[in-house]
């Protein structure tokens, strides 16, 4: 099974998907621990109630970004983790955290990578006027949502949507796809193919999975 430590900011709906899918059989991981940079979140009590050690390792602790990514790093290394999934976690992971978890680092963003990057995805859509949005379960590199891509799946902007119709038809499928993504991680499918061209990016595809 993977060994998964989960990173949260806030409501844990995306771990919870995590938590039943594990629960249910339906995907070969264990959740080792989930670690939050803010106390008091739903995400931790999701945690709790599913009987996962749960940790709170907050930023303004620390005088800088290394810092904190060192205390997450430990964090992980001692709960047992060797999988990262960002879930909900809203800040952005120094280069020395992701050397700590080479190309196993995932993160889930509510957008069509490369469109709409950063923070709130779900009001850019809907400001830029697409029609069509979706979600994107990628590998976390030093960029902001840049990483090599495992899956994306679409999902329409419908007239009259506000951010909250649009973030939850969003989130349905977010959990669909992040635990999809997972289980093919978990039978040990996923590829990294390097690109030929110097400085092209490298690319990720799942053996067996079209
Ligand atoms: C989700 O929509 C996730 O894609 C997004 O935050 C929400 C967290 O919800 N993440 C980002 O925007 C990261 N850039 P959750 O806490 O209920 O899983």
């Amino acid at each position: 099974p993977l060994d998964l430590g989960v990173l949260v900011s806030g409501r844990g709906s995306n771990l919870q998907a995590i938590l039943d899918a594990v629960a249910e059989g339906r995907l070969d991981a264990r959740v080792r621990v989930v670690i939050s940079n803010q106390a008091d979140v739903e995400a931790l009590s999701r945690a709790e109630r599913a009987g996962v050690p749960t940790r709170v390792v907050s930023h303004r602790a620390f005088a800088d970004r290394a810092g904190f990514d060192a205390a997450l790093v430990s964090a992980l290394r001692e709960a047992g983790a060797s999988w990262v999934v960002l879930a909900g976690f809203m800040r952005l992971l120094t280069p020395t955290f992701l050397e700590a978890f080479p190309d196993r680092v995932v993160n889930i963003h509510p957008a069509l990578s490369p469109s709409f990057p950063g923070v709130d995805a779900q009001q850019q859509a809907l400001d830029h006027g697409v029609k069509l949005t979706g979600c994107t379960v990628h590998l976390v590199d030093a960029g902001t949502d840049t990483g090599p891509i495992l899956a994306q799946a679409v999902v329409p902007v419908l007239d009259g949507d506000d951010r909250a119709q649009l973030g939850a038809r969003l989130l349905e499928m977010e959990h669909a796809l992040l635990v999809q993504a997972l289980g093919w991680i978990a039978e040990g499918r996923l590829e990294l193919v390097p690109s030929a061209a110097p400085g092209g990016r490298t690319r990720a595809r799942f053996a067996g999975v079209v």
